[in-house]
């Protein structure tokens, strides 16, 4: 079986030295309560709504505004997300459509949950419409209670607590957006491994990196610090790993989604680990593990994340590292034992994840925490662990992330800089085609790292 998987965030990563994070602490509203915009209270007025000329909708950013006001413009013309909608029109939504026996992918609400606003009819203004795609309120909530207040000048609390989406926490950001990168729960909207077959794209997801490759609407200067959340790239990298791994082990978790036919749900596994052809010497590669710990012949438990979670959890608490890392083993053993003690392990294993979550949400990172986390994902490499194509990618993602966040920190100078762009190149290079992977020439383009940290 031999599909086409690949995917092409590296052409739309651009300079890595202009993005923009400043460190930020703890005290992180735990906000529980806030609900997602798909499914919170609020009435959804309409991108039309928010795009008037002197307010979202100028051709030029403003001066002397504290927001940009060319959000639209910016969402319209370079934001795939306004035309997500566009896309279950084209050649191969039909085709998916066909094959999940639908009658139409736009019409259909497996869809366009993720793929608009699909918020129930009576919670549509006049000016709203689906054919939007992900407009603003996809993120930003609902704005039938703040739009008239936030337009008369509410502070960015009182616009929270009138149904404003904190897109700023990095814990409620990883929420929405893994909410259609990946999904939630089977009650609301997953892409289970019958919609990939069907044709739908993989989907991997980096909350960092995304965050970066959306063209922004939006600018972190002295003005938005004052009002905002600005965690570092590295925290939100951090976050969105634990958040991501919390999300792949509740749909494990989740009895009605979990089992198709004797199978478990695919779409949490390597899809590589199957889908890569036999015939040629650079695909019979099975190569053990020592946290997998599984014999040849079983398809492995994506864990791309976990191995992230286990540099991370190792710098900023050792103990908890290696609670993580035995609790990982155990998981993936588990897959070939029955399936109670699979689903068992998989909850003990959530235990530690959601505690990294907590954890990360709270640790400042340091500069030497950034070179801390650098090393440890090269040594990762170097044990076997970036061995599989899923956790090579995320590995390049976290590259870009990490160095990213020690230039803004000041943790590297413009000369340090530039040569790590360009072993980060290498990287891209060697992951750039999932079919012609090969872990040999990737291993060898992270350990172009290794004279770089200082
Ligand atoms: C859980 C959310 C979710 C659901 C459900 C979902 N999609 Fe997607 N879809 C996405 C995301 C996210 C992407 C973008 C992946 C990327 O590029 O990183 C995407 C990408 C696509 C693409 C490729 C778009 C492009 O620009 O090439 C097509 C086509 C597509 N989806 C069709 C569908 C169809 C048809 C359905 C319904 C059967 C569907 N999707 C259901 C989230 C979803
Ligand atoms: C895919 C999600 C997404 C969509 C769609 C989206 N935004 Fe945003 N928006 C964000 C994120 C993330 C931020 C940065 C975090 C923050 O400031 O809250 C942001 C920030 C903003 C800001 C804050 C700027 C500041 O200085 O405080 C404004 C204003 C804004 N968006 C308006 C819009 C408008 C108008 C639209 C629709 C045309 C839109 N957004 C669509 C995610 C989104
Ligand atoms: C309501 C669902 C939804 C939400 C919420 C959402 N996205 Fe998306 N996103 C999509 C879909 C669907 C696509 C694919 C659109 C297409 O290909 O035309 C997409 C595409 C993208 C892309 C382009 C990927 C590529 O391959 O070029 C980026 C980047 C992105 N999203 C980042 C984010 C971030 C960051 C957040 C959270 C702030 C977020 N998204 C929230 C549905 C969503
Ligand atoms: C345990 C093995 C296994 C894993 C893991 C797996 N798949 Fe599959 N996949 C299959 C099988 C079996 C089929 C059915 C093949 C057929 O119809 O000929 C299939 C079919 C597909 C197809 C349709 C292929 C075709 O030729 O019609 C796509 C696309 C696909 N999978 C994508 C993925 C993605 C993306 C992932 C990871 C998120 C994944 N798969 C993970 C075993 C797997």
């Amino acid at each position: 079986m031999n599909v086409s998987l690949g995917w092409d965030w590296r052409r739309a990563l651009g300079a890595l030295a202009t993005v923009a994070a400043i460190a930020w602490g703890p005290g992180a509203a735990s906000a529980q309560d806030i609900k997602l915009p798909l499914y919170a209270a609020d009435g959804h007025v309409g991108v039309t709504s928010c795009a008037g000329s002197t307010c979202h909708g100028a051709v030029e950013p403003f001066k002397g505004s504290n927001v940009l006001q060319n959000e639209f413009v910016t969402w319209q013309r370079e934001d795939k997300h306004s035309r997500a909608y566009a896309v279950l029109l084209n050649d191969r939504s039909k085709r998916i459509a066909r094959n999940l026996g639908l009658e139409n992918a736009h019409t259909a609400k497996l869809c366009l949950d993720c793929h608009a606003d699909n918020v129930g009819a009576d919670m549509r203004g006049r000016q709203f419409q689906l054919s939007d795609g992900v407009g603003c309120e996809a993120c930003h909530g609902g704005s039938r209670r703040w739009l008239g207040t936030h337009v008369a000048g509410a502070t960015h609390e009182e616009n929270i607590k009138a149904g404003l989406f904190p897109t700023d926490d990095p814990v409620l950001r990883a929420k929405l957006c893994i909410s259609c990168h990946f999904g939630v729960d089977s009650q609301t909207k997953f892409v289970t491994h019958k919609i990939m077959g069907a044709g739908h794209p993989r989907m991997p997801f980096e909350l960092d990196t995304f965050t970066t490759i959306q063209p922004a609407h939006y600018v972190i200067d002295d003005d938005y610090r004052k009002r905002k959340k600005t965690p570092s790239g590295v925290q939100v990298w951090a976050i969105g790993q634990a958040l991501q791994m919390a999300a792949m082990l509740e749909s494990v978790l989740d009895g009605s989604r979990n089992r198709q036919g004797v199978f478990p749900e695919l779409v949490v596994f390597d899809c590589h680990a199957c889908h890569h052809q036999m015939s040629q010497e650079i695909d019979l590669r099975f190569q053990g593990r020592r946290s997998v710990a599984l014999p040849p012949g079983y398809p492995r438990f994506n864990d791309a994340n976990l191995v992230m979670l286990r540099i991370i959890a190792n710098r900023i608490d050792p103990a908890l590292g290696q609670r993580l890392s035995q609790r990982t083993t155990e998981f993936h053993k588990a897959v070939a034992g029955s399936f109670d003690a699979y689903q068992g392990k998989a909850r003990e294993l959530l235990a530690v994840v959601n505690e990294m979550s907590r954890r990360a949400a709270a640790h400042g990172f340091s500069g030497d925490d950034m070179r801390a986390l650098l090393t440890g994902l090269l040594d990762e490499g170097k044990n076997g662990e970036l061995f599989d194509y899923a956790a090579a990618e995320q590995a390049v993602m976290a590259l870009g992330s990490i160095i990213s966040a020690m230039k803004t920190a000041g943790a590297i100078d413009n000369a340090r800089l530039e040569q790590m762009n360009a072993a980060l190149e290498r990287c891209y290079a060697a992951t750039a085609d999932d079919e012609l992977y090969r872990p040999a020439d990737f291993a060898a383009a992270i350990e172009g790292f290794r004279s770089l940290i200082r």
